[in-house]
Formats: structure tokens, sequence, C-alpha cells
């Protein structure tokens, strides 16, 4: 697939994928295609074994200043229905393979969304966080009240979401939001420490200890805590998990394959 509106690469790093949002002048917003392109690149780097980690970024000025709201100006409650654009994102959100936010400047609206939908942020000290909606006279659709809540306690999310009113990095960091803040020309660079950082572990135990991480979000207790010992023993069906221990008790840097 040719993409128009992201641009890809596949090898970033080593181990490590970069999608880029390449809309500058619409700050990033996130029309249909976008979003489209942005599903068929996860759905494609997650089918690739040398890749461990996949990073989402924008550029210093936007990661992504919300849904295409010119796209959606005219739409009525039924064309919105028929469309339904968050199947795409329920989507990108089975992506096996961590993924990344790298965000700097306005991350507002789906931009948020997106950001959160990802399994970590880091941002840009001047990255701004926000769910505007409420000014357009709508609200949140892609998870802003779900994830956003979850994330940072009502009261704040609430505040969010009924002024519009935008958050610093600082803010997030603090509020539980993001995992790191930095200058702005490091956040990327500071995205893919992380990435490598995960990159480093044994590719099943990571598909399996996200999987049970996201599990928290929509069970129980108890029925989370049973998904994560299935996984927990899942785990012990891997060579990795016999590399990783061994390696503990040889004193020597484990060598993981995924397999
Ligand atoms: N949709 C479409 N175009 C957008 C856009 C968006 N969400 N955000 C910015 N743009 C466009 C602007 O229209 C402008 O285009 P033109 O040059 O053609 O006029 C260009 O990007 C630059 O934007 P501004 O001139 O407005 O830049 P600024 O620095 O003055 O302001 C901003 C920046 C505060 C982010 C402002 O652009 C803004 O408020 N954007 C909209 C934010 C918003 O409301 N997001 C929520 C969208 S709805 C949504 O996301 C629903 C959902 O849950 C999925």
């Amino acid at each position: 697939m040719q993409y128009e509106y992201i641009l890809t690469e596949a090898a970033y790093k080593p181990h490590i994928a970069l999608i880029q949002l390449n809309r500058p002048k619409e700050l990033n917003a996130l029309n249909l295609q976008l979003m489209q392109e942005i599903k068929h690149a996860l759905a494609t780097f997650d089918q690739i074994d040398d890749i461990r980690c996949i990073i989402i970024t924008g550029n210093e000025r936007a990661f992504a200043a919300g849904a295409d709201i010119k796209q959606m100006e005219n739409r009525t409650a039924i064309d919105m229905l028929k469309i339904d654009q968050f199947e795409t994102w329920d989507q990108i959100r089975k992506t096996r393979k961590p993924v990344i936010a790298a965000v700097s400047g306005f991350c507002l609206g789906g931009g948020c969304e997106l950001a959160m939908t990802c399994d970590m942020i880091v941002a840009s000290e001047t990255a701004k966080f926000g769910q505007p909606e409420i000014k357009l006279a709508i609200m949140p659709g892609a998870g802003g009240t779900q994830r956003l809540t979850k994330a940072v306690g009502k009261a704040l999310a609430m505040e969010m979401v009924l002024t519009g009113k935008f958050i610093t990095a600082e803010q997030a960091l603090d509020a539980g939001l993001i995992n790191r803040v930095v200058p702005e020309e490091l956040y990327l660079e500071e995205a893919v420490k992380l990435a490598s950082e995960v990159a480093a572990q044994s590719p099943v135990a990571v598909r399996l200890a996200k999987e049970s991480v996201l599990k928290a979000f929509d069970s129980g207790l108890q029925e989370g805590l049973y998904f994560e010992r299935k996984n927990f023993y899942m785990c012990f069906a891997s060579s990795d998990q016999k590399e990783g221990m061994n390696a503990f008790v040889e004193k020597r840097k484990p060598q993981f394959t995924g397999r």
C-alpha cells in the first residue's frame, strides 16, 4: 500500500519500526485515510518478526491536533454511524507488539486518544495534551472519556473533557498520563531508548505481558489474575524462558530469539 499521509520505516533502528504522521500543514489532523494508513502500517509491522517495538510520532509542532474537523463538519449522525471510523481504532488497539507514542506540540482530541491507544507515551517539554471536543459542541469519541479517566482519574479527566483545557507535559507526567518528558530535541531519541529497552526483552514474554496489562482495563480482578496466570505459564513454553533463566544462572547476557 502506498501511503499519502504517513511515512514509515520498518528498520528505523534495530528491531524498531517508525510511523510518522505527515500532514504537517493541518497539524496532522486525523482524516479517515490517515487512520486507515496507520492501521495498515501497524498490521504490517505486527507481522514482521524482526520488529519488536513500534514508535508513532508526528513533528515538533504537532503529534496530532485531533480528528479532521473539516472532514466531519457536514456529517450527519447516520453518516458517522455508517462510516464507523472507530472500528479502525479498535483494530489499532489490537496491535500485539508494543507501540510507543513520541509526542511533541499539540496532542489534542483524537490525537490525544491516539497517543492513549498506544502502550506508552514519551513527550517533549512542549507537548500539550487535551480533549477540546466540547468546544465544537461534541465530545471525545475514540476513548477520551474512558482511557483519560483511567489514566488520570475522574477529577482531572472531567475538567479536561468538560472545559477543553490543555495540560502541559509536566502536568501529564504528574497525572500519570505519560511515561517521560524530555527537552524537545530529544523526544524521539528518548522514545527510541525506551523502545530499545523493550526490544531487548523476549518478544514472546513482551507480547504476553502487554496482553495481560491491557486485560486490567477491561476485566475484574479475579478474571485478570486468571488471565495473567495463564500467560505466565505460557512463557514457560518458550525457549526464551530457558535462555533467560540460564543466562541469569551463568551470569551472562541473554540472547532472545522470540521462540
Ligand atoms: N482538523 C482539521 N484541520 C485542523 C485541525 C483539525 N483538528 N487542527 C488544525 N487544523 C488546521 C487549521 O484549520 C489550519 O488550517 P488552515 O491553515 O488551512 O487554516 C492549520 O491546521 C493550522 O492550524 P491553526 O491555524 O489553527 O494553528 P494555531 O497554532 O493557531 O492553533 C490549535 C493550533 C490550537 C491546535 C488549533 O488548530 C485547534 O484548536 N485545532 C483543533 C483542535 C480540536 O478541536 N481537536 C479535536 C477535533 S475533534 C476530535 O478529535 C473528535 C474525536 O474524538 C475523534
